[in-house]
């Protein structure tokens, strides 16, 4: 792999994914990544040129951005001719089910359309391209009962259209593999939490909230079920899957870790607490409000990591109580990144569709 195509790598997985690949040639491990990166994003709602704007100076020649869309087919094919695409690590998507329930299209576009053409590109340049990883997510599987894991065999059934987006990039992946015998790989990951997560996913949106006194939406019952991963765990495994997965298999990624929703909500209420107590908020645990749920909510996500354990000897490193506390002061060491990406675009489409929040 010398001219690695990383899409989406302005968003949350794709950043941590692209600081870790470079900083392990720094470190000079064993498993690390001699060639250069080529980030192609659109720079959506969700992507942040600003994550990564010190890798050129730091890694030079190593690291190149370029905004496009991935379902625009002429721009990605110059783009895969122009450096010599050699391998693919696929992450561009619209990423958050709350949206897709409220407006798929984007959704369908990116996920199904997107995917579908950088796997058309990989096909024609199938001389060049050595592997097309595909990241994806346990959404796939739709909901567990109080008992069992998803594995690499549970069968799919998605329940938001941004989990049946994703099914359908991952059959697509698939049937490349079978039909033309392209060299894919798959992931499919648990919940990632981390720095650089966009704060509309539960855990940046209440670290947030928190700290500022605002209300703690918990949908529902707050007992819905996530197994959540810190997010250089997820880095890891893919790099992993990449170096050294099998063609047409897929690896399950998850950190054994299942927590309640509001376990994780009122964890986190202590922590900021702890961490910057104040008199006039009180105990952040009084802001916890129970509010509509959300339509088609999964209720439990377990993931059965065996697999990748076993096989390419992968396991989280980090546990839920350091990883928190590792993201909580991210978030509050980077209060200038959190009013960059809540302004402008962001701002009006929460406008548009909530009247704020
Ligand atoms: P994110 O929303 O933070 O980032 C997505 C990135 O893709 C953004 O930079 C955005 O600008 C870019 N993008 C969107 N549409 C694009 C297009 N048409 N062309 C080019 N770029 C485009 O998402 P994330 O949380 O980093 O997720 C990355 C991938 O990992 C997704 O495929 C997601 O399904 C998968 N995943 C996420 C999680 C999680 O917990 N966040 C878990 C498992 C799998
Ligand atoms: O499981 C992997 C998936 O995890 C990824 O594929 C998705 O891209 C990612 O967004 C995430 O999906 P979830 O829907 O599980 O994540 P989210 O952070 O939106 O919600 C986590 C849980 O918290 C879920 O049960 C809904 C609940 N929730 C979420 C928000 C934003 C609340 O109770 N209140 C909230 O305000």
């Amino acid at each position: 792999m010398n001219n690695l195509l990383v899409t989406g790598g302005c968003g949350f997985i794709g950043t941590n994914f692209i600081r870790y690949l470079l900083s392990l040639a720094e470190s000079g491990g064993k498993q690390g990544f001699s060639g250069r990166i080529i980030n192609v994003d659109k720079l959506t709602y969700a992507g942040n040129p600003d994550n990564l704007s010190d890798m050129e100076a730091r890694y030079p020649g190593r690291y190149h951005f370029v905004h496009a869309d991935i379902c625009d087919l002429p721009a990605m094919e110059k783009i895969i001719d122009d450096f010599s695409i050699d391998a693919i690590c696929h992450f561009a998507a619209e990423s958050h089910v709350d949206r897709s329930i409220v407006a798929p299209d984007a959704f369908v576009q990116t996920n199904v359309i997107g995917t579908f053409h950088l796997l058309e590109l990989a096909r024609k340049n199938s001389k060049r391209i050595e592997r097309f990883h595909h990241i994806s997510t346990d959404e796939v599987f739709g909901s567990l009962g109080e008992q069992g894991f998803f594995t690499e065999k549970t069968p799919y059934d998605p329940s938001s259209p941004y989990s049946a987006s994703k099914a359908g990039s991952d059959h697509l992946v698939r049937a490349y593999r079978r039909t033309y015998d392209l060299p894919v790989t798959l992931s499919n990951c648990s919940n990632n939490y981390g720095p650089y997560q966009f704060p509309e996913k539960l855990i940046p949106l209440m670290i947030l909230n928190a700290v500022a006194g605002q209300s703690l939406p918990v949908y529902g019952d707050g007992r819905n079920v996530r197994d959540w991963l810190y997010v250089e765990d997820h880095c890891r495994a893919i790099w992993q899957v990449m170096t050294a997965g099998r063609f047409g298999e897929t690896y399950n990624v998850g950190g054994r870790c299942e927590m309640q929703n509001i376990d994780v909500v009122e964890k986190m209420c202590d922590i900021i607490d702890r961490k910057i107590p104040d008199k006039k908020i009180g105990s952040r645990r009084q802001l916890i409000t129970f509010v509509k749920d959300r339509p088609g909510h999964d209720r439990r996500y377990a993931i059965d990591c065996a697999k990748i354990e076993k096989e390419l000897r992968w396991q989280p490193q980090e546990s839920f109580d350091t990883g928190l506390e590792k993201t909580i002061d991210w978030y509050l060491q980077n209060k200038a990144w959190v009013q960059r990406v809540q302004s402008g675009e962001y701002q009006q489409w929460m406008d548009q569709q909530y009247g704020g929040r």
